[in-house]
C-alpha cells in the first residue's frame, strides 16, 4: 500500500481527496497498489468533514513519518510550498504539485533534488489544469524541434472574456463569478495582470528548451484594460480576444509573451471558450498539435494530481525530467511582426491622414453607434515600429495585437 500525505485543503487538496475517493478502485489499479491518503495537512479545522480524523497541523508529523511516500502539495504560493517540498524530497518522497508559482521560481532546483534522490517530483497540474501537457512534453514530443508553443493557459480570463463577449457581462461581473466558480487564484490580479499565464509558458518553454526561463523576463500584459468597447469592435471585425501565452523561435531568438491578442475565426484557439485552456503546439517534423480540455477548477486539477500520485507511486525510480538551471536568454519582443488593432478619438479626414501618415495603409473599422471614435488595423510589422507611430499618434485610446498567421498555423 502507498501512503500519501496532502498539504493543503482547499478547492485542489478537497479534489484530490474526492478522487482518490470517487474513483479509488481506478486509481489502485493504475497504481498497481492501493493508494491511501494518511494525512491531510492544513491550518484551519473541517469539523465534521471526513478528513477530520487525518487532519494535521504539523508538518513534521508527514516528515517524520517513514510510511508516507508521496507528498501531494497543493496548497498554492511559493512559501511555506518551496520549504516544505524541498524538505519532503530530501526525506526521499516524491512529491507532486499543481501549484506553478512554485514550479516557475525553483523548478529545476526540485527536479535535481528529486533526480539525486532518486525519486520524482511530478508538476501535471501546474499548467493548463487537467490538460496533460507537461508529461507530453516530457515523453511524448521528444523527436521535435518545437518551434512555437501558444496557449489560452488562464481559465479565470478566458471565462471574463467569454462572458464579456456573449453575455455582455462588465469586468468585475466576470470576475466575481470566476472567483465563486474557484477558478481564480486566491489573489486574483495573477489572473487578470497575466502572472499566471505567464507562469505557465515560462514552465512549458523550460520544458520544451531544456532551460530555465525566467518568467520575470517574460514580457506580460494582463486583460485589466479591455473594455466593453473593444469587444464590441472585435465582434464587429469577427474576431475574440484572447488572453494568449506563447513562446516561439524567431530569427531574432526565442521570443516570450502574454497578451491580449485578437484571433480570426481560422485560429486554432478562436473557438476555446469559457474556463477551457488549449495549448498548441508546432514542431518541425510533427507539425502542429492542439491539447484542449478543462483548465482550471477543482476536479479537472485534482484529475491530473492524481495521474501524478499514481505515476509517482509505479515509477520508484527518477522519471528525467529535462531542465536545468542555466537561464534561457529571451529576445526583445520588439522584433515579433504582426497587425495592430487601434482605437482612436476623433473622425474625419485629418484624422486619417494623421493615421495613414503613421502607419501607411490601414483598414478602417466602425461601430454603429460609437461616432466620436474609430478603429483601424495596420498591416504586418514588428512591435517596435507600431510602437513608434502609437506614441505619436493623438488621441490614441487603446491597442491589441492581431494575430494573421493562418498559413503557418494550420
Ligand atoms: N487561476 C488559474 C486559472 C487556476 O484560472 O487558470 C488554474 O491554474
Amino acid at each position: 500500500m502507498a501512503k500519501i500525505a496532502v498539504l493543503g485543503y482547499g478547492t485542489v487538496g478537497s479534489g484530490v481527496y474526492e478522487v482518490i475517493k470517487r474513483n479509488g478502485a481506478i486509481v489502485n489499479k493504475n497504481a498497481g497498489e492501493e493508494v491511501e491518503i494518511k494525512y491531510v495537512l492544513d491550518l484551519r479545522d473541517f469539523p465534521g468533514d471526513p478528513v477530520e480524523k487525518i487532519l494535521v497541523h504539523d508538518y513534521d508529523i508527514i516528515l517524520n513519518d517513514e510510511e508516507v511516500s508521496v507528498v501531494v502539495e497543493v496548497m498554492g504560493g511559493v512559501e511555506p510550498a518551496y520549504t516544505f517540498v524541498k524538505n519532503a524530497l530530501l526525506r526521499g518522497k516524491s512529491v507532486c504539485t499543481s501549484n506553478k508559482a512554485l514550479v516557475a521560481a525553483k523548478g529545476p532546483e526540485l527536479i535535481k533534488i528529486a533526480r539525486d534522490k532518486n525519486i520524482n517530483f511530478f508538476f501535471e497540474a501546474s499548467v493548463g489544469g487537467g490538460i496533460p501537457i507537461i508529461r507530453s512534453l516530457n515523453q511524448c514530443l521528444t523527436a521535435d524541434d518545437i518551434e512555437e508553443i501558444s496557449g489560452i493557459l488562464n481559465g479565470t480570463t478566458n471565462y471574463m472574456l467569454t462572458k464579456m463577449a456573449d453575455e455582455g457581462w462588465e469586468f468585475e461581473e466576470a470576475l466575481k463569478t470566476a472567483q465563486d466558480l474557484g477558478y481564480a487564484e486566491r489573489n486574483p490580479e495573477a489572473d487578470i495582470d497575466g502572472w499566471d499565464a505567464c507562469r505557465k509558458i515560462a514552465i512549458l518553454t523550460s520544458l520544451y528548451t531544456g532551460r530555465n526561463t525566467d518568467y520575470e523576463k517574460v514580457y506580460t500584459e494582463g486583460i485589466t484594460k479591455i473594455s466593453a468597447r473593444d469587444i464590441r469592435y472585435a465582434k464587429e471585425l469577427g474576431f475574440k480576444i484572447k488572453l494568449i501565452a506563447e513562446s516561439q523561435k524567431t530569427d531574432a531568438g526565442l521570443v516570450a509573451m502574454v497578451a491580449p491578442i485578437m484571433l480570426k475565426k481560422s485560429h486554432p484557439l478562436y473557438n476555446v471558450e469559457d474556463v477551457l485552456n488549449a495549448v498548441y503546439v508546432r514542431g518541425n517534423v510533427l507539425g502542429p498539435a492542439m491539447f484542449f480540455g478543462s483548465g482550471a477548477g477543482k476536479l479537472p486539477t485534482a484529475s491530473a494530481v492524481v495521474s501524478d500520485v499514481i505515476a509517482a507511486v509505479k515509477n520508484r525510480s527518477n522519471v528525467e525530467v529535462e531542465w536545468s538551471d542555466e537561464d534561457l536568454d529571451l529576445a526583445n519582443v520588439g522584433s515579433v511582426k504582426r497587425s495592430f488593432f487601434v482605437r482612436v478619438s476623433g473622425s474625419g479626414d485629418d484624422k486619417l491622414r494623421e493615421v495613414r501618415s503613421l502607419f501607411g495603409d490601414v483598414s478602417i473599422v466602425k461601430v454603429p453607434g460609437l461616432e466620436d471614435e474609430f478603429g483601424f488595423i495596420t498591416k504586418v510589422m514588428s512591435e517596435d515600429d507600431f510602437d513608434k507611430g502609437y506614441e505619436k499618434l493623438s488621441g490614441a485610446i487603446t491597442r491589441i495585437r492581431v494575430d494573421n498567421r493562418e498559413e503557418e498555423l494550420c
